[in-house]
Parts: structure tokens; sequence; C-alpha cells
């Protein structure tokens, strides 16, 4: 009934941890990968990077703002951490990098990945993530780098900070993406009427949450229209019925960040409710997959 299958990959239920939620805490990993279908992990790089300094993320009504600047251990360091973890789910790894050749790099850090991600949209590194997933001929290369150094599936985290996000979405499937991941952060900023300034260190950063969740349908939809491959739908998802609306937009399965920020057990929840309604109507996620484009 909750299982799905996206590029070989099977995951018991519709509904994963997205990237950089939590850090890279490994006791948290493990504990939402308990009732997860599938975990990202937070975005590495090559190189260890520190990331910007404090305020980088901000708690509003509506969502989270942060510019947390890809802070990461480095591709080593990281792969040493995580392959201490024991999960029985397929774990994503997501991976930065400033060129194809450089993202090409990264898979070899990481032989005990079930999948890669890649981050071609964060919207506050600069020269990285969404500098890179603005450019339709950049964002096939990075893709066709990464998928010429691996067997795995490789999915194409884009931004939704376009006019148009299906060109971004072609050009990834044109690269060879298994899958595209719709969507990572948009770009906003919080004045402190106070001091008269910007409250994070590096001023702009990107917006998750709520605050975003109507803007990553449409853009989940908008791709399922013009995409042969699956697409993995993220963005201000938090409850059962928000999860349901992404896969009857196009999405194979969702990713869900913010919303840990009230509870670890987000998920669990969220599962146990979406089994329930399934379970009543006699239905299955894997029909239910972009159905609500049969038209109104
Ligand atoms: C604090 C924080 C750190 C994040 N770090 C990453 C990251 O390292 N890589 C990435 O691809 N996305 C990152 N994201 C974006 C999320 O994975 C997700 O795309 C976004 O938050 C929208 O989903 P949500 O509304 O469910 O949070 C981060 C988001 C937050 C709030």
């Amino acid at each position: 009934m909750l299982s799905v299958e996206v590029a070989g990959l099977k995951l018991e239920n519709p509904v994963a941890l997205a990237s950089g939620i939590l850090g890279s805490k490994k006791s948290s990993l493990v504990e939402i990968a308990k009732f997860a279908g599938a975990v990202v992990t937070k975005s590495v790089g090559i190189e260890k990077r520190e990331g910007y300094k404090n305020p980088c993320v901000i708690n509003q009504k509506c969502g989270v703002i942060n510019a947390v600047g890809l802070a990461s251990p480095g591709a080593k360091v990281f792969s040493e951490e995580l392959k201490e973890i024991s999960i029985k789910k397929p774990l994503i790894v997501s991976l930065f990098a400033p060129n194809p050749e450089n993202f090409a790099l990264l898979v070899d850090y990481f032989p005990f990945a079930s999948a890669f991600e890649l981050n071609l949209s964060c919207p506050h590194a600069k020269k990285l993530g969404m500098s890179i997933g603005v450019d339709e001929k950049a964002v096939e290369s990075c893709v066709k780098a990464v998928k010429d150094a691996t067997d795995k599936p490789v999915f194409a985290k884009l931004t939704p900070n376009v006019t148009d996000i299906t060109k971004i979405g072609l050009a990834a499937e044109k690269g060879g993406a298994d899958a595209v991941v719709a969507v990572n952060t948009l770009k906003a900023i919080s004045i402190d009427i106070y001091s008269k300034k910007a409250v994070l260190s590096n001023i702009v950063g990107g917006i998750s949450g709520k605050a975003i969740k109507s803007i990553a349908l449409r853009c989940v939809w908008d791709l399922y229209e013009v995409l042969d491959i699956p697409i993995i739908g993220c963005g201000g998802i938090s409850n059962w019925i928000d999860v349901l609306e992404f896969i009857m937009a196009g999405a194979s399965f969702v990713q869900i960040g913010s919303a840990f920020y009230n509870s670890l057990r987000t998920i669990e929840g969220i599962v146990k409710s979406l089994e329930d309604y399934l379970y009543s109507k006699n239905e299955r996620v894997k029909d239910l997959i972009g159905v609500a484009h049969g038209g109104v």
C-alpha cells in the first residue's frame, strides 16, 4: 500500500528525510530512519567548509530561513562518520561541488550510498548550489559527470528560484538524472527593526516550511507535465494530506525537512495517518502518482 520504487530504490513508505535538516547528527539519522522510507544526508563537498557565522537559522511563524552556507566536515571525514551508521533504509548521500569534475570525484568516498542527490539548488553558497542550478548547461554537465562516475541512481535537486523550473528539470533529464528533487529553499531575508539590520549574517538565506508548500507543489506539477523521469517532492510538507497532494501532483515520494523542528517523530505520525487513509480507501501510493493531472 505504502511502498514505492524509484530508479530501482525500494522505499517501504513514500516519506523521506530531506537533506541538511538536523545537521549530520548520527543519532537523529538513526532515529528517523526507523520510520522514514529513506534518509538523505546533509550535503557534503570534498573539502571541509565552515559555513556562515551565526545567526544562520531563523524560526518564523510560517517557516524557517537559513543560510548555513553548506557547512561540511569534508568528504573523507563525513564518509568515516556515515559508514558507522547502520540503517536498514536507503541512504541517499547529498553532494555539492563547484563543477562537474569535483562532483564526479565525490562519489568514490561513499561506496555504501544507495543513491546520490546533487545539490544544484542551495540559494546562499557562492559558486555552489543554485549558482550552478540556474544554468541549464551546467546542470546537464554536472549530472552527466556523476552518472559517468557511478552506477548508483543520481537525483538532481532543483531550485525554485527560476522563472521556469521545467527547463532546468529537462536539462537534468538530458544529463541522465534518474529523478529530480523539487525543491530546495526560496531566497529570503529577515530584518530586525530594532537594530535596523538584516538578521542573518549572510543577509540572504532560503526559506522553507509551510510558507513554500504551494510553490513547491506547483513546481512538482509543472515538472510532471514535461519530464519522463520520476519527481521527488519537497517543500513545506508537514502532514499526511500534504504528502498526498504532492503525490497526486506527480511526486513518486516526498522529503520532509522543516517539520522536524516540531518533532523528531514527525514521519512516524504522517506514515501512520497515510496508511489509515489508504487502507480505508483501498488505494496504493503508486497508483496515485500524478492522478490530479487528469483534468478538472
Ligand atoms: C537548516 C537547513 C539546512 C539545509 N541544508 C541543506 C543541505 O545541506 N542540502 C540540501 O540540498 N538542502 C538543504 N536544505 C533544504 C532542505 O533539504 C529542503 O529542500 C527545504 O528545507 C524545503 O523542505 P522543507 O520545507 O520540508 O524544509 C536545508 C534546509 C534547512 C532548513
